[in-house]
């Protein structure tokens, strides 16, 4: 079993290894409860399919230690992410009698993450949570770093809470369920992470021919908490280097917002790095050129990298973001591979950036 430690302002571990669904009492009670025995409420939190599929496991090793296990069930889906969701799962831990020493459970992807992440952070005014997520992405991006929210009728994620988890469980297990759509999703957070800090992660995406399916998960999962657990680190709060972590995210946004939501964001992602490399290179911002080994990268893991938007329209995407303000916008670009900087842009060039980027510019 891999285990990383998570050195925020509340410190937490990472657990990642096959199986672990079925030992998820033991983990919490040596993790959360520092060896105490489970004598308390713990509240799962699930979409239709992960109920399904592994609240049975999670549960039955629950019981086996103790605990008092409770299950909510929502919609699978970006969509579940509301206000109303929110209040349910709040007023079904009142119901219940949930006290500060009681818990939650995320089980599921982003959405059911975010969601529980919420409750957690605002129940009580806060109340512990275990993070176990069931797809890549949320693996290797919004189950470590405390990021939790509810989308708003003028957005996404406009109402949240940074709320660390006490405990994140990575089951291997979950990954084999995912279509291949889901695990290039994925794989596109992995990739950005390699650009981003970890020049050795990306030479080993390159060269995954050979490799055995099970090792070169674990080993790309593991690599990119490890850059994503630097940077949240030293930028809890989010207010600089974590913003590093948007590599692509600026056109991925702004196109996803454009399909309404059709377009996963792993996709999206994935075409907005290798448009910000292109841009970053033309600008003369990256030191070498990072766009021909990322466009190799990318078109090798199978991405479609077309963009049905012009620069016109993802701009005023872009500059429609209720959380954006002032005159510049700050893009995470590639220096080299394996390392990328903040820059500033004004807003009036943000066209133009994507125009580069999309190679309908100069
Ligand atoms: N998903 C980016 C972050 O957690 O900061």
């Amino acid at each position: 079993m891999t285990k990383l430690m998570i050195n925020t302002s509340s410190p937490y571990r990472v657990h990642m290894d096959r199986g672990l669904m079925d030992h998820m009492g033991a983990l919490v009670c040596e993790d959360v409860l520092e060896g105490k025995s489970g004598d308390r409420h713990i509240c799962i939190v699930a979409d239709a399919f992960t109920h399904e599929k592994f609240s049975h496991r999670v549960e039955s090793s629950m019981r086996e230690k103790g605990f008092t296990v409770h299950k909510t069930v929502f919609p699978r889906g970006e969509d579940a992410k509301t206000m109303g969701n929110l209040e349910r799962l709040l007023e079904y831990l009142a119901d219940e009698g949930f006290s500060r020493s009681d818990m939650l459970l995320a089980l599921g992807g982003g959405t059911i993450g975010d969601l529980a992440g919420f409750a957690a952070a605002s129940y009580l005014r806060g109340v512990k949570y275990i993070q176990v997520p069931t797809t890549l992405l949320a693996a290797v991006d919004s189950s470590v770093g405390g990021k939790t929210a509810v989308n708003l009728s003028r957005g996404k994620n406009l109402a949240g809470a940074l709320w660390q988890p006490s405990l994140v469980v990575l089951d291997f297990d979950a990954l084999d369920t995912l279509p291949r759509d889901q695990i290039l999703c994925g794989m596109a957070e992995v990739i950005k992470s390699a650009v981003i800090g970890d020049p050795v992660l990306f030479e080993y995406i390159y060269n995954d021919d050979e490799k055995d399916r099970d090792v070169f998960m674990r080993e790309c999962v593991e690599a990119a908490v490890k850059v994503k657990a630097r940077l949240v680190e030293g930028d809890e709060r989010d207010n600089g280097r974590r913003q590093l972590l948007n590599l692509g995210h600026t056109m991925a946004h702004a196109m996803e917002l454009c399909s309404d939501y059709s377009l996963s964001h792993g996709m999206a992602v994935a075409v907005g790095m290798r448009a910000c490399a292109r841009a970053a290179l033309k600008m003369g911002w990256s030191r070498t050129d990072c766009f021909t080994p990322l466009d190799r990268l990318l078109k090798k893991t199978g991405y479609d990298l077309s963009c049905p938007y012009s620069p016109a329209q993802l701009a005023q995407a872009a500059l429609s973001d209720k959380k954006r303000r002032g005159h510049t916008i700050t893009l995470s670009v590639p220096i080299e591979i394996g390392r990328c900087d903040l820059v500033k842009l004004p807003v009036d060039r943000l066209e133009e950036f994507f125009a580069i980027g999309m190679d309908e510019g100069k």
